[in-house]
């Protein structure tokens, strides 16, 4: 490959006349992006990218990372800035509209959220179909997916009416099914939402109240909760937020396409690391055994990994796992725990991995899973239930990762090809000849 033109580069095929000249596409920060489209018209030939670790999938206004840098913007604020200083629903309009809302916005967004924080009353009957011991993720998958059977009135995706209230909805309702997903598991009554709480304080006073008793908010506790929420709530072209992209590309309704996304959060590379944090840390139980457990995951035959080391993007701290630790000590000051058996664990465990050359070689840092558990936990969430809240944060990143591409006049379908190793072409033999 060579680059005369800063704006373009050759492709050429060795031993043969044949080239490619490609244009080079930038963006306002990060890596420019080699416009490979017309690849395959000009030499008959695809890019190979498994896993799309090199590959821009799309053009994106919303969220920057430098994974080397450890830093991550959305809409240009630094994450750090928003958990010190914004909510998550003021976040959730900046990351759906592009600018932090004025007083007004900010008042019509919030009451635009809490309109719909209920849900269709017919919606609590799909909760009885499922085992009281089904995952709550699994509840959520199906919950939410309903929704496109009850919202027949806002399922034109090309209309921005629909896009709007349905993005109200869907952030607005994530809280309540995730909590009675929790109710449900515990066979407790749903507890109705309260829309004189804020966001982070209903969402707590749906899982942990009861009808019996009064119900106290923690303010301590919701800012926590709240804070836990931003972090969360978007994180570029992750497989979660891609599966969104993916399944909305084809026309699919946004609640279908919330639905996959939930799906592709579960999995314990991704958004179900923070409950395999958890029992990881249960199965290790005394920093006496953190040495054999790290010979473990060294071991590849093992197949064991550190949960909530390591990820795609960051090659060095992950900003949210800072933040969220910080938020661990607060938290369990506020509870009045003064020494977590999980949190010194923890501690001393990625005390010992940022020192073995292993961990560092391979630039494996904590993310954003391996201390949310722990506050999670402390904060009286069973480890089932982490993901799901997980999946209520990033319901904001999703949706606004859906609207942008939907709205994006160059959408096509998501259609990528293969490099096909199959057999080549062969005739149909009967089976008296097998
Ligand atoms: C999230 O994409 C996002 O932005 C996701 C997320 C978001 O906000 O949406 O940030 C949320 O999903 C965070 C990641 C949570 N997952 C985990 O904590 C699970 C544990 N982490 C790994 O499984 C892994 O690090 C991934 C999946 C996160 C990233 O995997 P990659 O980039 O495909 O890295 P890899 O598997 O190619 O590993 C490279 C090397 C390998 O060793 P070698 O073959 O080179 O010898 O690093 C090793 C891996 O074995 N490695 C680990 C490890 N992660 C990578 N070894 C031990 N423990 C780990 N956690």
């Amino acid at each position: 490959m060579s680059g005369k033109d800063p704006n373009s580069i050759t492709i050429t095929v060795e031993g043969s006349n044949r080239s490619a000249s490609l244009p080079v596409l930038s963006g306002t920060i990060g890596p420019s992006v080699v416009d490979i489209r017309k690849l395959y018209n000009q030499l008959g030939m695809f890019t190979y990218d498994p896993g799309y670790g090199g590959t821009a999938a799309c053009e994106s206004k919303i969220t920057y990372i430098d994974g080397d840098a450890g830093i991550l913007l959305y809409r240009g604020y630094p994450i750090e800035q928003l958990a010190e200083q914004s909510t998550f629903l003021e976040t959730a309009h900046l990351l759906l509209n592009g600018e932090l809302p004025n007083e007004m916005q900010k008042h019509e967004f919030e009451m635009g959220v809490m309109r719909h924080t209920m849900v269709h009353e017919q919606l609590r009957q799909f909760y009885n179909g499922f085992r009281r011991d089904a995952h709550p993720m699994a509840l959520m998958c199906g919950v939410a997916g309903a929704l496109s059977a009850f919202y027949h009135d806002s399922l034109d995706i090309n209309d921005p009416e629909s896009r709007r209230i349905n993005a109200f909805r869907l952030i607005a309702k994530m809280p309540t099914i995730a909590a009675w997903a929790h109710k449900y598991n515990i066979g407790q009554p749903f507890m109705y939402p309260r829309n004189d709480l804020d966001y982070a304080a209903n969402f707590l006073y749906m899982f942990h109240a009861v009808p019996a008793e009064t119900y106290h908010s923690n303010p301590v506790l919701a800012r926590a909760m709240d804070l836990i929420l931003i972090l969360h709530a978007d994180h570029e072209q992750n497989a979660s937020t891609s599966t969104v992209r993916l399944a909305g590309s084809t026309g699919a309704n946004p609640f279908a396409c919330i639905a996959a996304g939930i799906a592709s959060l579960w999995g314990p590379a991704h958004g179900g690391a923070n409950e395999a944090v958890l029992k990881m840390l249960g199965e290790i139980g005394h920093k006496d055994n953190i040495p054999d457990f790290i010979a473990k995951v060294k071991d590849k035959h093992s197949h064991a990994r550190l949960m909530g080391f390591g990820h795609r993007v960051y090659k060095n701290y992950d900003p949210r796992a800072k933040i969220m630790q910080r938020t661990c000590h607060e938290v369990l000051a506020e509870l009045g725990i003064k020494d977590d058996p999980l949190l010194d664990l923890a501690v001393e465990l990625e005390h010992i991995a940022l020192h073995d050359p292993y961990f560092v070689e391979r630039k494996l840092y904590p993310n954003v899973d391996f201390y949310s558990g722990i506050i999670l936990k402390a904060m009286g969430f069973p480890t089932s239930m982490f993901t799901a809240i997980f999946a209520v944060a990033r319901t904001v990143g999703w949706v606004s990762q859906w609207r942008e591409m939907i709205e994006d006049p160059e959408v096509r379908i998501g259609r990528p090809r293969q490099l096909y190793t199959g057999p080549t072409q062969r005739d149909y033999v009967p089976i008296d000849r097998r």
